[in-house]
This record gives structure tokens, C-alpha cells and sequence, in this order.
């Protein structure tokens, strides 16, 4: 039955899903039926990513079970460590991530995706360990030695302590917290679709996760945090703000963190986010790149708003992260570290009744063509 192409999938259902919803004209998201603005007040990573993967809040002792198994996995081998040692050191962290991600699998080849128990240990061990390779490789490529994860600090305190040897001060690890949070789960998008395509087959769930990284990587997805950085670090100043955007409009170039598929609105992360930069700039003082980011958005408004494009998630998160120290490169691998949480909970629930992907094309070629000899041609 011939049906209509539309580009993109744009509006095409991929799946059934409880996992979480959209309204992009009102500016809602909900992780199981919850809104992200009070899961960031009140939950923490873990707990909702507990939340996506089960469907419901875990009690007391679920939660408690649930923590320090990720909490001891997530010591990496040291072959994991020997290979991102011998990764070049200006080979982009997300490569290093899908490389190492695609290792772990060998080294707890489950292949079994029907077996639930060993579903749960390959989820557990996907999300206790991604933070420890992301780290070990911002550490290893400058030189410096891998520190291994510590039993004792909680995940976001770890993953600062596994970056920088320090003890994180809790203005960070609670912001980090909430950043996390926010990246944990979209809906159906680019990255969750590549990872259930891979899972349809029935796919080991590290194969699933690292189909999903090298979507997440390019700049229309995950790496827009990394180029609203640049370029907001190319603008230097707000008065600058309104002649670049207008350059770029003019050239049809699109301007980085802004704009989404779903969202007619500002993206509700991007106001959350907004929210944490206020807050750690009247803590940490102020960054430079937020006064330019606002005027951008000022600007974005008046040029952009009759198209409904409005800053999305990826405009003020690599802000956020600047000001931590972490690396422009490193923030697309950060994003990564949370939406594992989201891509594991759709493959939970693809499992449950898989059928492999396989669409349809609509065929522009030939037909008939004759075999022309090579010295014919
Ligand atoms: C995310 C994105 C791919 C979604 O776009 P989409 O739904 O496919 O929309 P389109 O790319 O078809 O754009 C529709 C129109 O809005 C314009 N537009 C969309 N995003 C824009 C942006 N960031 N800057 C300038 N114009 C933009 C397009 O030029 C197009 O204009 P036209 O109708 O006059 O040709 C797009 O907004 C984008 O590239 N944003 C920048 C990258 C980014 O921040 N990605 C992270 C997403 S969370």
C-alpha cells in the first residue's frame, strides 16, 4: 500500500510509549506522568531514572537496592582504560564513549535480551559506568592518570571527584544533579529511535547504546550544546548578539540551541536550565556567556519568534557547564550519561513485544538498465 513520504519521519509514530510525553505547544514534559519541574526540585538522578526504566517512584528500599547496585558497578576494567589510553588525545570524547561503550560489551556478553535479570545487571552497568569511561578519558587524554570511581560519594559527586580529584563543593553536584535530570528522557527523537532500531533486531543492549551515542553526537541533536558555546564565545559581547543573527539569518544558517521539532514554546528545559544559571551565577558570580546568551534570546524573539523558535534544552545547559570547568567537548558525552537512563527504559519496553524495523522506501530510480562493459562506458 503506497503511503506518503514525509521527510524526517516528521509526526510519524516509531512506537507506543509510557515513558514520557511532549506538549510542544504548551511547553510540557513529563517523565511517567510526572513534570520535570517538580522531578528537578525533588528527585534526583538515580530516582528518576529508576522512575523511567520501572514506570513508578521506587519505595524507600527499592531506591536504596537500586543505588548501591549502580554504585558498585562502576569500576571500569583496565583494558577499558588501556584502550581509551591508546584513543588519540584530540579524538572527540563521544568517539572515545561509543568505542568504549562497544568494548563493555565483550567483556559482559549477555546476549540473551530475553533473560530480564541479565537486562536489569546490563542496564545497571550501562548507567553506573558510563561517567567513569567519560571521565577516565578527559583525564587520560591530557596525561593524567585514570581515578577510579569511590564507593563512598554519591553518582554526580563521583563523576566530579572521577574528573578532577577534588571533592565537588554541593552547589555543583546538586547542579549537576538537575542537569542530569533534564537530559534524562525525550520522548521519541533521533538518538532513542537509532538505539530501538538496533534493539528491534534483538541487539545486546551495549550494541544498543552505542548506536544511540553516534546519533546523539551530531549537531543537530545532542552536539548543539557544544556550538551554542562556540558560538556564543564568537558573539564575545551582547551588543555583538543582533549583527551576528542577522548575518546568519541572512545566510540561512541556523542558529545553534534554538529551534525544535516538537516545541512551538521555549523548551521547559531550557527555562529550568535558565533557572539553575541564575542560581549558580549568584553563587559562583557571573559568566560572561550568559549575558550574551540573553541577548541572543532577546534577539532570537524578535527575528525568530513568528516561526515558533524558541532556546531549547542545548541553549543555556553548555553555559552551565563551562562555568563547571568541564570541557566544550566533554558536554555532548555529559548529555550521553543521562539520556542512557531514557534509551534503556524505551528498550525495556520495545522487549516486550519487538518487532525488527524494516520501512519502506519509495524507489526513484531505474529499471532495466543494461550492463554497459567497462571499456564501453
Ligand atoms: C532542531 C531543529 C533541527 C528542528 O528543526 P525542524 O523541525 O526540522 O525545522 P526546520 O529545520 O525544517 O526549520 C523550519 C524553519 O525554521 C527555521 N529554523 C529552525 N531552526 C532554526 C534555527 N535554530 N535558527 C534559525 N532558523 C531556524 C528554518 O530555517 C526553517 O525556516 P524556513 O521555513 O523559512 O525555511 C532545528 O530547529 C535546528 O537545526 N536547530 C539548531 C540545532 C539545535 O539547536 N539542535 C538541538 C535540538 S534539541
Amino acid at each position: 500500500m503506497p503511503h506518503d513520504f514525509l521527510p524526517g519521519l516528521a509526526g510519524v509514530p516509531a512506537a507506543k510509549s509510557a515513558v514520557s510525553d511532549v506538549d510542544g505547544q504548551r511547553g510540557i514534559l513529563e517523565y511517567r506522568g510526572i513534570r520535570i519541574e517538580e522531578l528537578c526540585v525533588k528527585s534526583s538522578f538515580l530516582e528518576t531514572t529508576h522512575l523511567l526504566l520501572f514506570g513508578r517512584l521506587p519505595t524507600k528500599s527499592e531506591l536504596d537496592r537500586f543505588v548501591e547496585d549502580v554504585t558498585h558497578h562502576r569500576r571500569i576494567k583496565y583494558r577499558i582504560v588501556d584502550l581509551l589510553k591508546c584513543l588519540p588525545e584530540h579524538g572527540h570524547p563521544m568517539d572515545a564513549l561509543q568505542a568504549a561503550v562497544a568494548a563493555l560489551g565483550m567483556f559482559y556478553p549477555g546476549r540473551n535480551v530475553k533473560d530480564i535479570d541479565n537486562n536489569y545487571w546490563s542496564a545497571v552497568r550501562l548507567i553506573a559506568k558510563l561517567p567513569t569511561i567519560v571521565a577516565a578519558y578527559a583525564r587520560l587524554r591530557r596525561g593524567d592518570e585514570q581515578i577510579p570511581p569511590r564507593d563512598d560519594l554519591d553518582f554526580c559527586e563521583d563523576f566530579l571527584y572521577m574528573l578532577t580529584e577534588k571533592l565537588p563543593e554541593p552547589v555543583w553536584t546538586e547542579t549537576l544533579d538537575v542537569c542530569l535530570i533534564l537530559h534524562a528522557e525525550h520522548t521519541m527523537n533521533a538518538s532513542t529511535f537509532t538505539g530501538l532500531v538496533t534493539a528491534s533486531t534483538l541487539a545486546d543492549p551495549y550494541t544498543v547504546v552505542t548506536s544511540s551515542i553516534g546519533a546523539l553526537k551530531g549537531p543537530l541533536h545532542g552536539g548543539a550544546n557544544e556550538e551554542v558555546v562556540q558560538m556564543l564565545r564568537e558573539i564575545g559581547t551582547p551588543a555583538r548578539a543582533r549583527p551576528y543573527l542577522e548575518r546568519k539569518l541572512k545566510d540561512k544558517q541556523k542558529i545553534m540551541g534554538l529551534g525544535h521539532r516538537v516545541y512551538k514554546v521555549k523548551d521547559p528545559r531550557a527555562t529550568i536550565l535558565q533557572g539553575v544559571c541564575e542560581r549558580l551565577f549568584r553563587e559562583c558570580g557571573t559568566s560572561p556567556l550568559y549575558e550574551v546568551a540573553l541577548e541572543v534570546e532577546r534577539v532570537a524573539g524578535e527575528l525568530l519568534g513568528e516561526k515558533k523558535i524558541y532556546p531549547n534544552v542545548d541553549f543555556y545547559s553548555g553555559i552551565i557547564y563551562d562555568k563547571m570547568g568541564i570541557e566544550v567537548d566533554f558536554f555532548t558525552p555529559l548529555f550521553a550519561m543521562a539520556r542512557v537512563a531514557g534509551w534503556l527504559a524505551h528498550w525495556f519496553e520495545q522487549l516486550r513485544e519487538n518487532k525488527l524495523f524494516r520501512p519502506d522506501q519509495i524507489y526513484e530510480g531505474e529499471h532495466n538498465r543494461p550492463y554497459v562493459p567497462i571499456e564501453k562506458r
